[in-house]
């Protein structure tokens, strides 16, 4: 028989940009671990009844780009830009994961924020040391988190601390696949740093790797000024920088997440949308490292897959519910001050982004709909009073937590249905 399980309280979610679907008072049930449906009534039957009443029930959220190892120096050095950002600060500390008591350190750290975070998914980035992203992979696997993790590869334009020679990354990276598939719920990802970092033999043999394997690819595309004009100069036979991730079998010839994506050409969101690649959009990121603005308001209306990421270190937060108020504050900016024809986000729609938007990379989840993955969070916004709470509708219930508590520990947490908090 299936096992039955019931969480009663105040349920809200997207499944589509445009609006919430909720129910006040609700009851959200799982048939071994899967979304059968919410109603206003217990079903009948044996179940498991979990009473969250007067706390918000919502999916889990996904972090669809963010960089493991850059955790602990989050909040520092965010008076540069990317180049001299990467080269001054984030290529040393990254260096420091050649050691494996500082890797179990510091990723012990981070796994233990993420899982106390909003977080239920993710697509991480650690660095180029193996048993450091394998350790990092047990460990999340260990806190009950499920996602992506890449070991890095780069050889070429960074410290000799933080590169491999071209034939030692491949055979490397082989390697760490084999012993990278023995995890049930953290997955491997092939992972170019970004064109800089990486030779076209470098990204010709990854992209083999990635078709051979059948395995994601995730990377950095179009974030910075600068950089979009180095990888004209590195790469000067492609079209565009998109041109070149899809010339090497890296631009959706297998699920692939682009981060970033500011400063996108008219053909290359064709490229994004025709071969069904995911932008990872981090506006905090894009903020603090003065990036610009990315035009998500674009991405939605062409119907590329779009989901919203911290990009720690980047970003200076885990918090995804941060990213929803972020994204919707830079989008204001940008109708503001670039085109006004891109209408700012809307609260449902960021929410979207975070939840099913990003989910989506990673099968049925995001949503609460039958088939869903049990991916949920239980927000406790009584917490928090207001006197004017009992007058707010539960979707304005979320967006006052959202803006004002981003930070909150979650009051409880499931992922595939299992209760990690
Ligand atoms: N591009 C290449 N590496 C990085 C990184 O670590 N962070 C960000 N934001 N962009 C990158
Ligand atoms: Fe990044």
């Amino acid at each position: 028989m299936k096992k039955c399980v019931v969480l009663k309280g105040d349920i809200i979610w997207t499944e589509s940009p445009d609006r919430f679907e909720y129910q006040e008072d609700g009851y959200l049930v799982l048939e071994d671990s899967v979304v059968t449906g919410v109603y206003p009534k217990a079903p009948e039957g044996e179940h498991e009844l979990l009473d969250f009443s007067g706390s918000l029930v919502t999916p889990g959220l996904t972090d669809l780009h963010l960089h493991a190892p850059q955790h602990q120096f989050a909040g520092l050095f965010m008076d540069e830009e990317l180049l001299q950002w990467l080269e001054r600060h984030t290529f040393p500390y990254e260096s420091r994961f050649a050691d494996s008591s500082y890797a179990l350190k510091a990723y012990r750290s981070f796994v233990s924020d993420i899982a106390g975070s909003a977080t239920t998914r993710s697509a991480v980035f650690a660095t180029i040391h193996s048993d450091a992203t394998l350790l990092l992979m047990k460990l999340m696997e260990e806190a009950g988190l499920s996602g992506y993790v890449g070991k890095v590869s780069m050889d070429r334009n960074s410290p000799d601390s933080l590169r491999e020679e071209t034939e030692e990354a491949i055979r490397d990276e082989e390697q760490f696949l084999d012993e990278a598939s023995a995890f049930r719920n953290i997955k491997p990802i092939i992972t170019p740093r970004f064109v800089p970092s990486c030779s076209d033999r470098l990204l010709e043999a990854l992209g083999k790797i990635a078709m051979e394997r059948n395995l994601p690819v995730q990377s950095h595309l179009d974030e910075n000024v600068s950089e979009v004009e180095w990888v004209r100069s590195l790469c000067p036979w492609s079209s565009s920088y998109a041109d070149v991730y899809r010339h090497f079998g890296l631009l959706g010839d297998t699920p692939t997440i682009m981060a970033h994506v500011v400063w996108p050409s008219d053909d290359e969101l064709g490229m994004l949308l025709e071969r069904g690649v995911y932008v990872a959009h981090s506006p905090s990121s894009n903020t603090n490292l003065s990036s610009g603005i990315a035009p998500v308001r674009r991405f939605l209306d062409m119907g590329i897959k779009t989901g919203l990421a911290t990009d720690i270190a980047g970003g200076s937060s885990l918090s995804m519910f941060r990213m929803i108020t972020d994204a919707i504050q830079v989008s204001k900016l940008r109708c503001r001050f670039i085109d006004s024809s891109e209408k700012p986000l809307r609260f449902s729609e960021a929410f979207y982004l975070a939840s099913k938007g990003g989910g989506s990379f990673f099968g049925n989840v995001g949503s609460f709909e039958k088939g869903y993955d049990g991916d949920i969070l239980v927000l406790d916004d009584k917490a928090f009073p207001s006197v004017l709470r009992p007058e707010l509708s539960v979707p304005e219930r979320l967006e006052m937590y959202a803006y004002r508590h981003p930070d909150a520990p979650v009051s409880a947490k499931f992922v595939k249905g299992r209760r990690i908090i």
